[in-house]
C-alpha cells in the first residue's frame, strides 16, 4: 500500500474520487486536506467528512486555507457543483469530525516525519500545496511525486484557455509548477480521450447501491450526467457517460498505466488580459519521463485508456 495524502474541494468528482481513493487496496490515505475551491472551505469540510463516512474507511480531515492568494480574486463554482458542493443532493449530515490541526501543519509534519518519499495527490487550487511548500521547502524531498488535476493543453473550462483548479488560484499553482517537486499533471484533455466511465459501467455501480460507498457515488453521478447534458463542448461522450476530472485523477496515481504521458515545460500565466490562469504548455519538445529534472518538467497526461480505468473503477467500488 503506497502512503498518499490528498489535497481536495470537495465537490461531486472529488467526492467520487475520494471514494476511490479510500476504498482502494492500493493506497494508504493518512489524511485529506481541505481547500477552498468549488465551494467555501466550511462547505468543502463538510463535504470531505461525509464522503469519508459513506465510504466505509476512516480518516483524518484537515481544513486548510479559505481563500486563494490573491483574495480578492476569489471564486467558487457553485453552479457546477451545487449550492452545498454535493449537488444539492440531502447526504446526511457528517459523523465524523475535522481535525484540529490546520491543513498546513499536518502536511509538513506527515511529510517530515516520513522516512520513505511519499506520494501527494491535488485535485482542487493548488493553495495549501503552495503555502506548504512555501513554509517549509525541505518537505519537497519527501515527496515521491504530486498528482495534480490541473490545467488544460487544448482549451479551458473556466476561462477559454484556464481549467478551474489553476484559474482559481494562478498565483499558488505558479509556485507550486516552478517548484523543484516531481510532478504529474493530469489536464482536462484526457477527459475527452479515453478517461470516461459509460453507462455500462454506472448501471453496476447503481446496482451496488447497498453499499454505501457506491450509494453515494451512483447518486453523484446521476446528478452530473444531468449537468453533462446541458453542457457538451467541442467533444461528446456516449449517452449517459460522465468524465468526472477528479476521479480520472487518482485513478492514473493508483495506476499510471491507466495515462498515456508526454514530457512538457509547464508555465502558468498570471498577468494576461485573456489567459490568467492558463497552463503555458512548451510543445515545441518533449522529453522523457526519467529525464523529469527540471523545474517546470513534468508529464503531462494526455490520453487515457478507457478500458483500464473502467476496469480499475469497478474492481475497486465493487469488491
Ligand atoms: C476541476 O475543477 C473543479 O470544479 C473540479 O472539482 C476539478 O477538480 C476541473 O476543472
Ligand atoms: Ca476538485
Amino acid at each position: 500500500m503506497r502512503k498518499v495524502i490528498i489535497d481536495c474541494d470537495t465537490g461531486i468528482d472529488d467526492a467520487l474520487a475520494l471514494l476511490l481513493a479510500l476504498r482502494s487496496p492500493d493506497l494508504n490515505v493518512l489524511g485529506i486536506t481541505c481547500v477552498n475551491g468549488n465551494v467555501t472551505l466550511d462547505k468543502v469540510v463538510i463535504n470531505t467528512l461525509k464522503v469519508v463516512d459513506h465510504s466505509g474507511k476512516p480518516a483524518p480531515v484537515y481544513a486548510g486555507v479559505s481563500a486563494p492568494l490573491l483574495p480578492e480574486k476569489s471564486e467558487n463554482a457553485p453552479h457546477i457543483h451545487g449550492t452545498d458542493g454535493l449537488g444539492d443532493l440531502s447526504f446526511p449530515e457528517p459523523k465524523s469530525h475535522v481535525e484540529r490541526e490546520n491543513a498546513i501543519a499536518f502536511i509538513i509534519r506527515i511529510l517530515m516525519d516520513s522516512d520513505l518519499p511519499m506520494d501527494w495527490i491535488s485535485l482542487g487550487p493548488l493553495t495549501n500545496i503552495a503555502l506548504a511548500i512555501r513554509e517549509e521547502p525541505k518537505i519537497i524531498s519527501k515527496v515521491r511525486l504530486l498528482t495534480m488535476m490541473a490545467g488544460a493543453v487544448d482549451f479551458g473550462n473556466t476561462r477559454p484557455m484556464s481549467e478551474f483548479n489553476v484559474f482559481a488560484d494562478p498565483e499558488a499553482a505558479k509556485i507550486v509548477f516552478d517548484s523543484d517537486l516531481p510532478k504529474m499533471m493530469v489536464p482536462l484533455d484526457p477527459l475527452w480521450h479515453g478517461g470516461q466511465i459509460n453507462r455500462t459501467e454506472i448501471e453496476q455501480i447503481e446496482t451496488a447501491a447497498d453499499k454505501p460507498w457506491c450509494d453515494m457515488a451512483a447518486k453523484l453521478i446521476k446528478q452530473t450526467i444531468e449537468m453533462a447534458e446541458g453542457s457538451r463542448r467541442k467533444y461528446s461522450m456516449g449517452e449517459g457517460a460522465v468524465a468526472p476530472p477528479d476521479l480520472l485523477t487518482v485513478a492514473i496515481a493508483i495506476n499510471p498505466s491507466i495515462g498515456q504521458f508526454e514530457n512538457y515545460q509547464v508555465f502558468v500565466e498570471t498577468t494576461g488580459e485573456y489567459t490568467r490562469g492558463m497552463t503555458v504548455i512548451d510543445r515545441r519538445w518533449n522529453r522523457n519521463y526519467s529525464e523529469n529534472t527540471n523545474r517546470n518538467q513534468m508529464a503531462v497526461c494526455l490520453s487515457a485508456d478507457q478500458k483500464k480505468y473502467s476496469e480499475l473503477i469497478l474492481r475497486t467500488l465493487l469488491s
